[in-house]
């Protein structure tokens, strides 16, 4: 990572353009619209609430995240998106039935105004879903164009400066890059050739890539993680971030496990389940796209325990995850955890979490902070992966060859010292020696 010699200034309007308009989307959208008017506070999220501390403990400056770096405000957000269903943002966010009515009133007028733009959509990738929203194309390639057509229109008609998208679309089905996803050549061979392991998510994402549009992913498809993907946001110096939002149970795991593993407490198993009743419970319902987020939740177990370090404490947990898809429950997921751990001299002991969440609210602010930082990191010169910010990511992406960071508190301290690093302010080591000498 470069350091810039200047940041661009955040000036003038930032489209916000959500693929997929349903709980996520909606919830992230409205809040917003009530935040910026002061009528809810925007819990949770970084970029309005997070402080950093700046300088040696003693002096003890500690300004908003907001102050330090040149990031858009809410005010400066308009909204956007495409779905596979017409309903307008007030529609669709009652559909969802996450917020309360007294919530969507407060706002419907400007909710209303959120059309989605016609769906890219297959149903091959998303089995559960058939809508008719959607666009035409005899080609993968002319939906390209077709999704960068949207970009620029919409960009017109709202006088906006800038853009970025944020994936809140449905999960799709497990895919493994392969020969087509290689190179940028490889892949636009395969838009021209409707490659059936192209899957519509990555359409949008190219189309966001060669219109200079930052894309973070907030499922765990491939979408922006293949190295054609890789190569063109490079290429085009767009900055790209994934995959699979961190929300609820990882979250949970995420917090608990380096404690765990802190004070070398050794696990011999974690069966994690999970019960909710929304769309995307729906989705996930199919054993395709529940492959994709069993494979994103599995994942950061293992990298924070390092088994082959540890390989007595760690080296055969047994670590399920199911998801169980109950309609009763609609957004308000219950996660449970059941962990056994194991202390000195081996003896056994349990550790239990019955995480009564609600998945959108914890959705929401991600999206909204993503969206800041990823225009913000445009504008600082960063390109390609972005793995400050793995800080919201369940299965983040690393360069090439990297284990990818799951540790929550290294991943703070990582997304802290890039912005101290991006303002030319010292990096907080915590060493603190020199308090002593
Ligand atoms: N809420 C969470 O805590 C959380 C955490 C991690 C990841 N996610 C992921 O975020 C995504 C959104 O979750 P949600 O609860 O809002 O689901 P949702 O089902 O309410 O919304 C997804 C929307 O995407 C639309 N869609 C599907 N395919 C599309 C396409 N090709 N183009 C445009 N729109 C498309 C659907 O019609 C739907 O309106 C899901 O993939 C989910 O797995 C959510």
């Amino acid at each position: 990572m470069k350091k810039p010699n200047s940041i661009k200034p955040a000036d003038g309007k930032l489209a916000v353009l959500l693929p997929g308009l349903g709980a996520v989307a909606t919830t992230a959208i409205a809040g917003t619209m009530l935040a910026r008017r002061g009528l809810a506070p925007p819990v949770g999220s970084l970029t309005q609430m997070g402080t950093i501390r700046l300088g040696p403990r003693k002096t003890a400056r500690s300004p908003k995240i907001s102050e330090v770096i040149p990031l858009a405000t809410m005010n400066d957000v308009v909204f956007g998106g495409w779905d596979i269903f017409p309903e307008n943002g007030y529609e669709a966010a009652l559909d969802a039935d996450v917020l309360e009515r007294r919530h969507l009133d407060a706002v419907k007028e400007e909710l209303e105004g959120v059309r989605p733009m016609k769906a890219v959509f297959d149903p091959a990738y998303v089995k559960r879903l058939n809508g008719t929203h959607v666009k035409n194309g005899k080609t993968k390639a002319d939906l390209v164009e077709q999704v960068r057509q949207d970009i620029r229109e919409f960009k017109k008609q709202n006088d906006a400066t800038r853009a970025v998208a944020v994936w809140c679309g449905s999960t799709e089905v497990y895919l493994e890059p392969t020969a087509v996803h290689e190179s940028i050549k490889s892949f636009e061979k395969g838009l021209f050739d409707n490659d059936p392991q192209i899957a519509s998510s990555q359409i949008y994402a190219w189309a966001c890539m060669l219109e200079d549009v930052p894309f973070a992913n907030g499922a765990p498809n491939l979408t922006v993680d293949f190295p054609a993907a890789w190569e063109l946001a490079r290429e085009r110096h767009v900055p790209i971030a994934g995959k699979d939002f961190k929300t609820g149970q990882t979250l949970m795991k995420t917090v608990l496990a380096p404690g765990l593993k802190a004070r070398m407490l050794g696990v011999k198993g974690w069966f994690s389940t999970n019960i909710l009743g929304n769309r995307d419970g729906e989705v996930l319902d199919d054993p395709g796209s529940f492959k994709s987020k069993e494979v994103s939740k599995l994942g950061s177990l293992e990298t924070i325990f390092q088994p082959h370090l540890y390989p007595e404490l760690y080296g055969d947990i047994f670590h399920k995850v199911r998801i169980e898809y109950y309609p009763p429950r609609g957004d308000a997921k219950e996660g449970w955890d059941n962990i056994d751990i194991f202390g000195w001299l081996g003896y056994p002991m349990q550790i239990k979490i019955d995480f009564l969440c609600r998945d959108s609210i914890l959705a929401a602010p991600i999206v909204l902070d993503l969206a800041l930082f990823m225009d913000f990191a445009q504008r600082a010169g960063l390109r390609g992966t972005q793995e400050w910010l793995s800080f919201y990511f369940k299965s983040p992406m690393a360069a090439p060859g990297l284990t990818p960071e799951h540790d929550l508190f290294i991943q703070q301290k990582k997304l802290k010292n890039t912005i101290r690093y991006l303002v030319g302010e010292e990096l907080i080591t915590h060493l603190g020696a020199e308090y002593y000498d």
